[in-house]
């Protein structure tokens, strides 16, 4: 009995390392980029937004998003899905994280900040289009998963922070572009005071325990804020006391 034990846990390591080690993830990804970008293409132009931002798309392409999912999801990595991380919170479904960082409009050197760190994901493809990312994750289990991910990924430009992220990052501001990554009935005033004239913020607002509505608020040259809704979308709450 005891050696056939040892051979089936044999076989079952085997398999189970074939399956991640012959897995082509590269083409799996090239592949989930393909459809985000037809997806995107025709949103952006039902929108109005002008064209698909290549530099979203080749970002994608290029971070590894099976290592910021935990292994029993693994399989799932390049599923266009959202995906369990554990603590009863998720990774955003990868078209969503395409089209918030579409909405940001993110240039090379951008100073960006993150409510949600989550897994991670979002924060390397900013980092990926040039930006330097402050991010706060209130699960503090998240927060340091988060930061051994990318740290083991070499993204040296993201600054994660276990906390609540609704009072934002002071010490880090003023952002050109500030990213909600859960849901909030309003837009938190803290970080309407830390994004710069001329900054972005992309937030769902709504009730978090229903449907939210992707919104885009822009501070104008004198301060003033002009907000759009832009598509529904499901996010988990933001939590904390604020
Ligand atoms: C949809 S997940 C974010 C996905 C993440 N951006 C990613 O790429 O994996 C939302 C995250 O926001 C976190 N969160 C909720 N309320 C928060 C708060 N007040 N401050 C910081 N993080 C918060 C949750 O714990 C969860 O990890």
């Amino acid at each position: 009995v005891r050696a056939s034990s040892i051979l089936i846990l044999g076989l079952v390591l085997i398999l189970g390392t074939t399956e991640a080690v012959g897995r082509d993830w590269e083409s799996e990804r090239l592949e989930l980029v393909r459809s985000i970008r037809a997806r995107m293409e025709s949103l952006v132009a039902d929108l109005g937004l002008g064209a698909v931002d290549q530099h979203v798309l080749d970002a994608l392409s290029r971070v590894p998003r099976h290592a910021f999912v935990p292994p029993d999801h693994r399989a799932s990595a390049y599923l266009d899905r959202p995906l369990p991380i554990g603590h009863g919170q998720t990774i955003s479904q990868p078209f969503i994280v395409a089209f918030m960082s579409q909405l940001l409009q993110v240039s090379p050197g951008d100073r960006v900040y993150e409510l949600g760190t989550g897994s991670g994901y979002q924060a390397a493809v900013l980092a990926e289009m040039g930006a330097e990312v402050w991010t706060v994750e209130i699960v503090e289990a998240l927060a340091r998963s988060a930061r051994k991910t990318l740290g083991a990924l070499g993204y040296g430009g993201i600054h994660v922070r276990h906390g609540d992220g609704y009072a934002g990052w002071p010490e880090a501001a003023p952002f050109d572009r500030i990213i909600v990554t859960a849901a909030g009935e309003e837009v938190p005033p803290s970080l309407l005071d830390q994004l710069r004239v001329g900054g972005i913020l992309v937030m769902p607002v709504g009730d978090p325990a229903s449907v939210q509505e992707l919104m885009v608020v822009e501070k104008g040259d004198d301060g003033e804020l002009r907000s759009r809704s832009v598509l529904p979308v499901r996010f988990v709450p933001i939590t904390g006391d604020h």
